[in-house]
């Protein structure tokens, strides 16, 4: 029998070199690296191997758990990365969740594995290493170099994993991710995978902590004049086994590159201990954090131990202020500042809740455009670089938890949210959780918001917290009575009531709205699951935007409210069910196209002039029927005309639109704005002809060659005279050529079933590997020029060997050369990959292919696998395996077999354009050139465009 000991043995050397290397090396120690690991994932949907975890041995881990299980027939993928958006729609699954065949009842599609490799050099011995993963939907077992290393249920906070006992330096690692999405946490579409980014953080064994830096500032009393102090707290972890002095240095760098304050304190931090450090400097006339103006500072704080750097970060801050007033609302920088917030999920057209970063920005910017200044990132922790976003463009953040509960696990989980999000100057408040029907008017309710509001402050005590309360009944009792904001969702009818019952309550709105519409649409159709986008159309327990806002717009105590929802989200598709899949709550729909309410808003949240009119113009078959007509302005007065002809001229009411009622005739539909009787706006809606041209425009035509950057690519369709044409639904196909892939398609259109993505499956043949396999026992097998292991060697006198049986052909510590002939065709030469994939080689063994060294195993209880494409040619190969038997049993054996992988055909992407509008992401592949997008469709012109990646 092989030995537990050896293994045990080997364990324990693995464990004294690691011990070893964190004393020796300190003095070497080098500063940190992050690395994404985002690319070159290995995906499988679905789990045949059941339960992997063993629980007797630490070894006993089964499957793709396992660090030699071969994953070289799976699919490629990189993160970030949603799997339930590449299945089908479903009129049998959950209504909520869009349609999508996951969750309780879909087993075949709620498990499944990522494998990724990585390489560490060998100077990484003695550095401590961790795996960040941003977010994981859900529910997930990781495994390094086939060790478990943790299990992580919430699919929306991030974690760590320290891999550094079980990291190889110097070698190959292997990442293996297993996902359970059988249940689910929200009521809204929450796709599955590695949905966010998984980092590779290295650092010196002495260094700052996982999200180890805390920097805030404050100002005397609040007002945010004169000069700041800027606070850090610095967490150092310790993990060497002497103590450490250690001096940490904080350097602050204004907005424009200026080095503006520096401040250090020395500390001894205890052996295997962590120690926190404060620090305090100060930052005369500081620029300050806004919306507007969005200016960030850098901390950049270098620890140094016995003279030598052994860590530096940097770290994004800003400097503002923040409160909240029961009269005043909420103050930014010592003034009223009224909320214009869109509550959002993460959730977009072509790639569900996989965002690339690139996508963050284009959301954020466009919620800006319209003049929204804050995101409720409704319900659960956001994406770390969709806060980044906020921080950059300018956007308070209320940033929410997911699940309402004082046991001590969710309020870690709290804890671990708020202190990695708590550098960020855009979150202006913590949410505490979102509608707890059972608990908000209850006692309990309130005991438990008091128990998180405490652990919320204990980590950052500059943010007050609130929870979005929608009982309709209010007063001091419940979650109102712990709160140290107060929430409203919708039932503003009952604020002003409370507000003079509760003078001395903070008060937000927390989600008010939840118009619906569906853009470009201006009739109701409920076969179709479309609904008018005329601001006329809410849920029961909703508002229209003119409602809500013209509400809020005059009682500052409120702070302003987010409305629900910035963007249409897959899921909850009301006020219809299948086969409508998405929502119609967004002012934008999935793709980020604007329904007509994007004006209204801009109107009365912006200082731009605005005068925008709707519908389209194109109503054949209605001539000389009324058609309402409307215009969102925030123009004094606002004069109508059909082809040329007057039809009227209106004064606007403040946070209010504007209608006529017009008989159809063709033409033009135009307006003029006019402010203290000058004309300052003008806008028009025409007939359009037919569908002639596809035209194409990116949000960016330069990208990043980084393997992550994306084009945003609006297409649309235009008729003669380059006019969009309203109603067009015409196919369209996209190729991609040049460094860069298609990674989704969308168009907004809340019913449409077609794939926002296409994927391509390799291709996998197995050649039989009995391939006459034949052994002889040799007094030496380590020599690579050996005669025995090149093509030519007559192998017709040794032993037969049936490969497919038990490793048992060595009886003693003995070695022996396997040899056995493949004909290879040319077919198989030009595939992929070719895996020769051996059951086992015990103990130690060379794989030879035509005389060359294809890979080696050193170890007789894994079942190696070998890519040995590049070896072969056409013809007859020799694969020869010397093999050393240390002891016991041992040989080549428990089955080989060998593997073939082809490329398939790559998938033709293509998508139907809704309302005259698609949109397809396109992704750098990580190399700098041109990118050309080509697109066509039935009877129309087609459209080419390139991005440049750099
Ligand atoms: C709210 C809820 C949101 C969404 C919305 C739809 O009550 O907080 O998550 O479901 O209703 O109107």
């Amino acid at each position: 029998m092989k030995s537990e000991f050896r293994f045990k043995t080997h364990q324990i050397l693995a464990l004294l070199a690691v011990v070893n290397f964190s004393v020796s090396r300190a003095e070497n120690a080098t500063p940190r690296e992050r690395i994404s690991l985002d690319s070159g994932w290995k995906f499988y949907l679905g789990n045949p191997w059941g339960d992997v975890v063993g629980l007797a041995k630490a070894d006993d881990n089964r499957g793709p758990a396992k660090a030699d299980f071969s994953d070289l027939d799976w699919r490629t993928v990189n993160l970030p990365h949603d799997w339930v958006i590449e299945l089908p729609f479903d009129p049998s699954a959950d209504c909520n969740h869009g349609f999508k065949p996951v969750g309780p009842g879909f087993a075949t599609n709620d498990i499944a594995w990522y494998r990724r490799t990585f390489n560490l050099p060998g100077d990484d011995t003695g550095k401590r290493l961790w795996l960040d993963f941003d977010g994981v939907y859900r529910n997930c077992d990781i495994f390094v170099n086939g060790w478990f290393m943790g299990h992580h249920d919430d699919g929306y906070d991030s974690f760590h994993c320290d891999i550094t006992p079980v990291a190889h330096p110097g070698g190959k690692n292997v990442i293996a991710v297993k996902i359970d999405a059988s249940q689910f946490e929200g009521w809204f579409y929450e796709g599955a995978g590695i949905y966010r980014h998984v980092w590779l953080v290295k650092t010196s064994p002495l260094a700052i902590a996982p999200d180890g830096i805390f920097v805030s500032s404050r100002f005397p009393n609040n007002r945010p004049k004169g000069v700041a102090e800027v606070n850090v707290e610095a967490k150092l972890l310790n993990r060497q086994t002497n103590a450490a002095n250690v001096d940490v240095r904080c350097e602050v760098i204004s907005p424009t590159g200026k080095l503006v304050a520096k401040f250090h304190d020395s500390q001894k931090v205890k052996p295997l201990a962590d120690k926190t450090l404060r620090l305090a400097g100060k930052v005369g006339a500081p620029e300050l954090w806004s919306p507007a103006s969005p200016r960030l500072y850098r901390l950049i704080t270098t620890v140094q131990s016995d003279g030598k750097i052994v860590d530096r970060e940097e770290t994004e801050f800003g400097i503002r202020t923040i409160a909240f007033d029961a009269t005043n609302g909420f103050l930014l920088n010592g003034q009223h500042y009224e909320i214009h917030g869109m509550c959002n999920h993460q959730d977009a057209a072509g790639v569900g809740v996989a965002l690339p970063d690139a996508l963050q920005y284009f959301r954020v910017a466009k919620l800006k455009e319209m003049g929204c200044d804050a995101y409720r990132t409704s319900h659960n922790a956001p994406t770390p670089e969709l806060l980044e976003a906020c921080d950059r463009l300018g956007m308070l953040v209320l940033d929410e938890n997911r699940l309402f509960g004082s046991d001590a696990a969710n309020l870690e989980r709290l804890k671990g949210q708020i202190v990695r999000d708590r550098n960020h100057p855009s979150i202006f408040a913590w949410s505490l959780g979102n509608e707890e029907w059972s608990a908000q008017d209850t006692a309990t309710g309130a005991s438990v918001t008091k128990a998180m509001q405490n652990a919320a402050h204990s980590v950052d005590a500059t943010r007050l917290c609130t929870l979005a309360v929608n009982s309709g009944s209010y007063g001091d009792f419940g979650i109102f009575s712990a709160l140290d904001v107060n929430g409203f969702n919708y039932h503003f009818e009952s604020m002003d009531a409370y507000h003079a019952a509760f003078p001395a309550a903070n008060i937000l709105g927390t989600e008010q709205g939840s118009g619906i519409g569906t853009r470009g649409i201006y009739t109701n159709d409920a076969a179709r699951g479309y609904i008018s986008a005329y601001d006329d159309h809410n849920p029961r327990w909703g508002q229209s935007a003119k409602e809500w806002w013209g509400f809020f717009a005059t009682r500052p105590w409120a702070s302003g409210a987010f409305d629900w929802t910035g963007f249409d989200y897959r899921g909850e598709p009301t006020p219809y069910q299948w086969p409508c899949i998405s929502s119609h709550f967004g002012i934008l729909d999935t793709c980020g196209f604007p329904k007509d309410n994007f004006w209204y808003y801009q109107s009365w949240w912006t200082t731009n002039i605005v005068l925008h009119l709707l519908p389209h113009w194109n109503w054949a078959g209605r001539e000389g029927q009324d058609i309402d007509v409307r215009a969102l302005s925030n123009c004094q007065e606002v004069e109508l005309f059909l082809n040329g002809e007057s039809l009227g001229r209106q004064t606007m009411q403040r946070n209010a639109e504007l209608k006529w009622n017009v008989k159809y005739k063709p033409g033009v539909v135009s307006a003029r704005g006019y402010n203290d009787g000058k004309l300052v706006a003008a806008a028009k809606v025409e007939t359009t002809g037919e569908p002639a041209t596809i035209t194409l425009a990116g949000d960016r035509t330069t990208i990043n060659a980084d393997g992550r950057d994306v084009s945003v690519i609006t297409v649309a369709i235009a008729d003669a005279q380059n006019r969009t044409v309203p109603l067009a639904t015409n196919l369209i196909h996209f190729a991609l050529s040049g460094p860069g892939r298609i990674i989704g398609v969308g168009n907004g259109d809340p019913t449409d079933h077609e794939a926002d993505a296409f994927v391509t499956k390799p291709d996998v043949q197995i050649i039989p590997a009995n391939i006459g396999w034949r052994y002889k026992i040799l007094p030496d097998v380590t020599n690579p020029r050996m005669a025995e292991l090149q093509p030519g060697w007559d192998d017709s006198g040794w032993d037969k060997l049936n490969a497919q049986d038990n490793a048992d052909s060595l009886k003693k510590p003995e070695k022996a050369i396997y040899r056995g002939q493949v004909a290879v065709t040319a077919e198989v030469l030009a595939a992929e990959a070719v895996e020769l994939k051996i059951g086992r080689i015990d103990d130690r063994g060379w794989v030879y292919v035509n005389g060359k060294l294809a890979g080696e195993s050193q170890d007789w209880a894994s079942s190696p696998s070998f890519d040995i494409q590049p070896f072969l040619h056409a013809g007859t190969n020799t694969i020869a395996v010397a093999i050393i038997n240390a002891d016991g049993f041992g040989g080549l054996g428990n089955g080989v077999a060998l593997r073939v992988f082809k490329k398939s055909d790559q998938p033709q992407w293509q998508r139907s354009v809704f309302n005259g509008l698609a949109q397809i992401l396109v992704q750098s592949s990580g190399k700098p050139g041109e990118l050309r997008l080509t697109a066509t469709g039935d009877g129309i012109a087609p459209a080419a465009m390139t991005v440049e990646a750099r």
